[in-house]
């Protein structure tokens, strides 16, 4: 299956295809010994930069923290904060979506992020972030920005 692919994930772009390859090299560094469920992403910051993040899975199960979180963490922490795209990969038959709490974590900094999921065998789903989280609550619900 492959969805109308549009903006900076658009076939061909220069972009997708370096946010492709990284976050399939995450996804090889996961650590997931319980779920057997590796993912990777990779995350375009608006200065141009790459973050990766993989899933990191724990023995006590709710420690274990999702590859787009870990990845957010690791932009955030080269002083990275605005971001333009995602593209998550996973060894799954069909493209998966970011789950509810990486949703949020994605929606703080990025409302207007485009989403890829990709699975080795090239099949891929674009979302925006509206599309996975409507009526979000975000900094403005706080009344704070
Ligand atoms: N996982 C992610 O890394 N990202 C998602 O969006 C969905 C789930 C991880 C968490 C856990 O390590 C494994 O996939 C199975 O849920």
């Amino acid at each position: 299956m492959t969805s109308d692919l549009s903006g900076i994930l658009a076939p061909g772009s220069r972009e997708g295809t370096v946010l492709r390859e990284r976050a399939a090299a995450a996804m090889e560094q996961a650590y997931a010994p319980y779920s057997g469920f590796r993912v990777g992403a990779a995350l375009l910051g608006s200065d141009g930069s790459v973050a990766e993040g993989c899933n990191v899975e724990n023995a006590s199960y709710p420690a274990g923290i999702c590859a787009e979180r870990a990845a957010v963490a690791a932009a955030v922490a080269r002083g990275v904060r605005d971001f333009a795209a995602i593209v998550i990969c996973t060894e799954a038959d069909s493209p998966t979506p970011p789950c509810g709490i990486c949703r949020q974590v994605l929606m703080e900094f990025a409302p207007q992020l485009e989403v890829l999921s990709v699975t080795r065998d090239g099949a891929e789903e674009q979302w925006s972030m509206s599309d996975l989280l409507p009526k979000a609550f975000t900094p403005t619900s706080l009344g704070r920005r």
